[in-house]
């Protein structure tokens, strides 16, 4: 090992999601962070829900990164992200109270900007009508709006209200939010309200403050392996999802480097993360989306349930130019499927290989176009055997096997993971996605 830089010991992975999230993120990361030094979340916020079942045990993060079941990785959230100062602090008491200990190995950025209750309220008071987004509800487009319009409270001033200035902050945002709620009928919060709620959560998160970016750059330096964890997924990324039916944050591998405050040349593997077919929660196109028995059965099969919201999640087919977008805008270098085992039973499995519009066909995704572009289906062969106890791709039907080909060779990235149920060890991994 003498005469090596640092740099040829880097292993930092980026975990994002490839479709409009809910692609088995948390899964994944939580598989994947067995060998991993430190994971950091980068973007959003609780409108994110990952789900990890290990040993019949179901957790469910919203903020915290989905390392945290495992004892002496060290977990870290960025600058980039937007918290719920309530949420964190019930999701630690979570962990702990299943014997986990969070504090000893958590560091909040104090860049990232604080959701308080009444941009939550006006979040979901905005909800309804013809053009609403169909949010989670849980106030993150209010909040990254009023940090883009430098009106934001960072965690840092939130935990620090007897400084006048964190104080003048948090009224003057007050302020604005009071003739907003007015103007929707909500009710209007009131800075003593707002200080008394922020009191003892502030006191509780305050000795977890740090910078995250300093924190993720050591470990990176150090050759120490970090998973960087994505929310959500690319085509509700602001700048290049279906806007506007989008969430309001980055959440293509490029937020990792500005959420969390590493460069580009810190990262070497991309891996996008993709269900064997297609879920969408909230409004906005989904050209493969199914409406009757079919979209039905995937579901229930599926349990294909919202993890932070409980709403039903649309479903479809799966739709390879969508993966082509993704392979490009986030530079995937690896894929994992998820819920492979969801589709077993089924005679032969459509899945999107382009699109037609106006007669015409591409093969990129048209994804400003999305409203008018029809799928042009192949059935593939589909498989009657479970899969759920496929250990290897060995284990596999045939037909499985062939699909997952199919995926790779037409998509152009190789799959390294195959998820065949949602627990922890339900799982094919075909290749390291870690460097070294
Ligand atoms: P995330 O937001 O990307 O972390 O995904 P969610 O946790 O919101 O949704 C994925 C759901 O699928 C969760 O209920 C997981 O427990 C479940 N899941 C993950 N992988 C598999 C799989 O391979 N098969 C099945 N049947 N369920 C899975
Ligand atoms: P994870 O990390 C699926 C969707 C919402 C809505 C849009 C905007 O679990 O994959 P927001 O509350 O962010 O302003 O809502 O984005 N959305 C998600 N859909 N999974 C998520 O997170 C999501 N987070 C937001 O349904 O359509
Ligand atoms: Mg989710």
């Amino acid at each position: 090992m003498a005469g090596r830089t640092a740099e040829e010991h880097m292993a930092a992975l980026v975990v994002v999601g490839a479709q409009w999230g809910d692609e088995g993120k948390g899964k994944v990361v939580d598989l994947v962070s067995e060998r991993a030094d430190m994971v950091v979340r980068y973007a959003g916020g609780a409108n994110a829900g990952h789900t990890l079942k290990v040993d019949g045990q179901k957790l469910v993060t919203h903020l915290l990164p989905s390392g945290v079941m495992h004892p002496s990785v060290r977990c870290v959230l960025g600058a980039g992200m937007v918290i719920a100062p309530e949420v964190l602090v019930a999701e630690i008491a979570e962990c702990e109270g299943r014997g986990l200990d969070v504090r000893a190995r958590l560091t909040v950025s104090g860049r990232a900007h604080v959701t308080f209750p009444f941009q939550a309220a006006i979040d979901r008071a905005s909800n309804a009508g013809p053009r609403a987004i169909g949010t989670t509800g849980r106030g993150i487009g209010p909040t990254y709006s009023d940090k883009a319009a430098r009106l934001g409270v960072t965690l840092r001033d939130f935990c620090e209200l007897e400084r006048a200035s964190a104080r003048d902050r948090v009224a003057a945002l007050v302020e604005v939010w009071s003739e907003r709620a007015r103007a929707v009928g909500v009710e209007a919060p009131t800075l003593e309200g707002t200080l008394a709620w922020a009191a003892p959560l502030a006191k509780a998160i305050a000795p977890l403050l740090g910078d995250a970016s300093v924190a993720a750059y050591q470990a990176v330096r150090a050759g120490r392996r970090v998973v960087f964890e994505g929310a959500q997924g690319t085509l509700l990324d602001l700048d290049h999802g279906t806007y506007p039916f989008v969430t309001s944050s980055n959440t293509v591998a490029g937020g990792a480097c500005t959420g969390a405050g590493i460069g580009p040349t810190a990262i070497d593997t991309v891996l996008g993360i993709t269900k064997a077919y297609c879920t969408r929660v909230g409004n906005g196109a989904f050209p493969t989306e199914l409406q009757g028995d079919e979209g039905e059965r995937l579901r229930e099969v599926g349990e294909e349930y919202g993890a932070t919201t409980g709403r039903p999640r649309r479903c479809g087919w799966l739709d390879l130019p969508a993966l082509r977008y993704a392979a490009r805008v986030n530079g995937l270098t690896h894929l994992a499927v998820t819920k492979l085992d969801v589709l077993a039973g089924m005679e032969t499995v459509p899945v999107c290989v382009s699109y037609r519009i106006d007669g015409r066909i591409y093969e990129d995704l048209p994804v400003d176009d999305l409203e008018r572009a029809e799928p042009v289906y192949e059935h593939w062969e589909g498989w009657d055997a479970s899969v759920a106890k496929a250990r290897t791709m060995e284990d596999l039907p045939r037909a499985a096997r062939r699909y997952l080909h199919e995926v790779e060779t037409r998509v152009g990235v190789a799959i390294a993971i195959v998820s065949v149920g949602a627990e922890r060890e339900a799982t094919i991994v075909r290749r390291e996605v870690f460097s070294r």
